[in-house]
């Protein structure tokens, strides 16, 4: 498939769509408390977005059971919700997608349950750090191997891996466009960004090695070494002034409004 650019009244129903997105997950952060089972946050990630006027998007996609992926610790990504409690000392990653008018949003971010040691602050800001840095390549001009360049510099500046097994992707109107964004590899490779394209972007990052494996549900990804892992995610645009967030309520440059 090719890759598609977005017009700004496009733009603004994948904003509406990434909006609804963060929303819910701020109350997902803030409910994420010990003692919650994961299908209770899956039933308010659920509420939020219909009571939002949105679709979930992963609710049935290949077949995924839930609104929410919700993935513990060593769990890398595409978690399923259940009757596992969240306990205190955990983090957890909160990945969530919502379609409005026919527009998706894509976020994850990872979350500490009560508090949470040292190593796991370190992972989650790295990771979180790790995105920005990709971000930051999301200027006319670059290519998308830029963008995994960066983030690939950042988490092995700091002692982690990459995973490699799963890549981020263009969004727009489906889940997963053209292109793959893998978060390693050269700069200067790959696709040219353009005025409009969208991007989901979404480094998972390993404290141990980068090899994952999937469990018998057939979903959940874990570390193979059972090493913590982090995974942060954000719908971005490229427009002639940069990087535009998506999923977050306002620019990354600071200014009011992009200009598609
Ligand atoms: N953010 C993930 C992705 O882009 C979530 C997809 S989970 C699925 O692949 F259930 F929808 F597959
Ligand atoms: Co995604």
């Amino acid at each position: 498939m090719s890759i598609t650019v977005k017009s700004a009244a496009e733009l603004e129903k994948m904003h509406r769509a990434c909006s609804i997105v963060v929303e819910t997950l701020d109350a997902l952060e803030a409910a994420a408390l010990p003692g919650i089972r994961t299908k209770e946050l899956d039933r308010i990630a659920y509420e939020k977005i219909v009571g939002a006027g949105a679709r979930p998007a992963f609710l049935g996609y290949r077949n995924y059971p839930a609104t929410l992926c919700i993935s513990v610790n060593d769990e890398v990504v595409h978690g399923i919700p259940g009757d596992r409690r969240l306990e205190e000392g955990d983090i957890v990653g909160l990945d969530l997608g919502a379609v409005v008018e026919g527009f998706f949003g894509d976020a994850a971010r990872t979350v500490g349950v009560g508090t949470v040691n040292g190593e796991c602050q370190r992972l989650m800001k790295v990771t979180r750090d790790s995105l920005m840095a990709g971000i930051d390549q999301c200027r006319l001009g670059n290519r998308v191997g830029d963008i995994g360049h960066a983030v690939q510099v950042h988490a092995e500046k700091h002692g982690y891996s990459v995973v490699r097994n799963f890549v981020g992707h263009g969004i727009g109107t489906a889940l997963h466009e053209s292109p793959e964004v893998p978060n390693y590899g050269p700069a200067g490779r790959r696709e040219r960004l353009v005025k409009g394209m969208c991007l989901a972007i979404e480094p998972m990052v390993n404290v141990g090695g980068p090899e994952v494996r999937t469990l018998e549900d057939d979903w959940t990804a874990v570390t193979v070494d059972g090493s913590l892992s982090a995974h942060f995610e954000l719908t971005i645009a490229v427009t002639e002034h940069g990087p535009w967030i998506l999923s977050e309520p306002y620019p990354y440059d600071g200014e009011k409004r992009a200009h598609a």
